[in-house]
């Protein structure tokens, strides 16, 4: 990944370079070793964006949150090995590898560090029952339980999530195994062809990254930019060669989600053309089999991993294409403070959920759900002697359709076992607490709702029809999306999967988008692993993913007993 080239010349240049000169080639060639050497022979400046050097977890031994500018509160990761110090970093994992390390909080403010998609204990979630105060630190110590596939970790303190996480705290965690690396091989995937994006949207103002300033609007509906940091770089270009691209993606965005589709802007046709590509996996790692799509949503803290065939010498912008966002709110902005802010400062010198001052999103198009916005750039290398093109597996994992297996969801439990009981969910607005689960303002102590160990439930969640689009995430546990009924236009228009289902309702998840009037329904799996650390009742959480609403307590307590 570079910054924006401004001369052709350059581009050219940088395009015909071997792919092995790119960091994150050279990380992945030498997974454990030399992580100082890696930065120091990353000479070309143009490479050096700080962003995207893997970390492999082994050799991790601290993560801090830090706050490199007070002035406009952004923040950053830094990881620290025996040997080196590095920002920004994206952490690989093997399926079965253990995590052990300590978390640094350098921020004026109380944060943790939740590992968002992964299997843990309670105790291990970071999910903010806990806060680790200013100064202060705490061990983090887990095993990589999950599939392959693309997760994150960004800080949970309740009050401070949106905020924190707008101002940069979003690190990556890559879990492979060999059904993610059979398919790189299938494929012929080069190295280079392989990356992995947090994509969070973000305002300019005054050519710097503004601060998070949302107004008491804004922090009913959600705060959202206009401008796109990819794994904290502004507008990078992402160098890749001719032949199937593999891209991981994350939206990282506060509340913003995403149609996206892949255009090819530039190239011998000289116009913009949407190009196909394949679905291969969601939250939860591989599909069963590659999905053909032109489009496909992903909300806030949902990822999708997708190949599509690089030509030679063209460039490629992922794109969120504009669409009606069904945002049907006609909302009584009130000003509303977390009690959990009450002492602590915001991180930039500016007022959050402050009753209507400042500029409101709505009078800036571009900073509106549904706006169309350039995610991504690619620009792929003329042709140096690409072998053919390999065809794309009919098969890439042992997944079943969690659908078509009704009775048995999560296919880990015996046919023997009784049908699993359905739990109602309703997902409503409330003029004084906002939005709701259940017609229940959350409070951290809450009893919240009790599932037994290793017993299977259907969550059929209805969001009201007056509403926004929810995504909507459970720790603790992945699940599977059954159906879906009452979905509009365009989101129907892509239920193309049976049982009113899109594409990403194929994969394990964490994390599924409800729209204003539809139910879906999930099969939740109750299982944890049989290991002590998952001794005990377990507390886990299920929330909405628009950080604004997940800051202002849209927000339920799961114990799992
Ligand atoms: Cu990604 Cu409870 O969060
Ligand atoms: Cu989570
Ligand atoms: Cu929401």
């Amino acid at each position: 990944m570079r910054d924006p080239p401004q001369q052709g010349a350059r581009r050219r240049l940088l395009a015909s370079l071997p792919a092995l000169l790119t960091r994150s080639v050279l990380a992945r060639l030498a997974p454990v070793i030399s992580l100082g050497e890696l930065a120091a022979c990353a000479a070309p400046r143009t490479l050096s964006t700080g962003a995207g050097v893997q970390v492999p977890v082994s050799a991790l031994r601290r993560l801090i949150a830090e706050r490199t500018d007070p002035v406009t509160g952004r923040c950053r990761y830094v990881a620290e090995t025996d040997r080196a110090r590095i920002e920004r970093p994206i952490l690989l994992a093997r399926a079965g590898e253990s995590i052990d390390l300590q978390v640094i909080n350098r921020l004026p403010q109380p944060t943790t560090i939740h590992f968002h998609g992964m299997t843990l204990p309670a105790a291990q979630d970071g999910a903010g029952f806990e806060p680790i105060a200013p100064g202060a630190s705490a061990r983090l110590q887990f095993v990589v339980r999950n599939r392959s596939g693309l997760y994150w970790f960004h800080p949970h303190a309740h009050g401070f999530t949106a905020e924190q996480v707008y101002a940069g705290l979003v690190g990556l965690l890559i879990v492979r195994d060999d059904d993610d690396a059979e398919v790189d091989r299938a494929l012929a995937i080069a190295p280079s062809n392989r990356q992995a994006c947090a994509i969070s949207d973000v305002r300019i103002s005054n050519g710097v990254i503004a601060p998070y300033a949302p107004t008491a609007e804004e922090c009913a509906s959600g705060w959202i930019g206009e401008r796109t940091l990819v794994n904290g770089t502004l507008d990078p270009v992402l160098d890749v060669a001719p032949g199937w691209v593999r891209l991981q993606l994350l939206n990282a965005g506060n509340a913003r989600g995403w149609l996206l589709g892949l255009r090819e802007i530039e190239g011998e046709r000289r116009d913009q053309l949407e190009i196909p590509f394949h679905l291969l996996g969601t939250d939860g790692g591989l599909l069963p089999a590659p999905v053909a799509l032109d489009r496909v949503f992903v909300h806030p803290a949902e990822r999708i991993d997708l190949v599509f065939v690089a030509r030679a010498g063209t460039r490629v912008s992922a794109v969120s294409l504009p669409f009606e966002p069904r945002n049907q709110m006609a909302l009584m902005p009130r000003a509303m403070a977390h009690p959990a802010r009450a002492g602590h400062a915001p991180l930039a010198a500016v007022a959050v959920c402050a009753e209507n001052e400042g500029e409101s999103g709505a009078v800036n198009a571009a900073r509106r759900d549904g706006g169309a916005i350039t995610l991504l750039a690619i620009q792929v290398a003329a042709d140096y002697g690409a072998a053919a093109l390999p065809p794309l597996p009919g098969r890439i994992s042992g997944l079943s359709d969690a659908a078509s297996n009704a009775s048995d969801p999560a296919s880990s439990s015996s046919s023997t076992s009784p049908p699993p009981r359905t739990r109602r969910i309703r997902l409503d607005f409330d003029p004084d607490a906002g939005f709701v689960i259940d017609q229940q303002a959350y409070t951290m102590n809450e009893t919240g709702w009790v599932l037994a160990r290793s017993v299977r439930e259907i969550w059929e969640i209805k969001n009201s029809p007056i509403s926004m689009p929810h995504p909507m995430h459970l720790h603790g546990l992945a699940f599977r999306v059954l159906r879906r009924q009452g979905t509009f236009g365009p989101a129907r228009a892509l239920a193309t999967c049976g049982a009113g289902r899109v594409a990403t309702d194929l994969g394990v998840k964490d994390t599924v988008v409800v729209w204003p009037n539809e139910t879906v329904w999930l099969a939740i799996d109750g299982s944890l692993p049989a290991d002590a650390a998952f001794a005990g009742a377990q507390r886990y959480l299920f929330h909405c993913h628009n950080l604004e609403h997940e800051d202002a307590m849209m927000m339920r307590n799961v114990v799992v007993t």
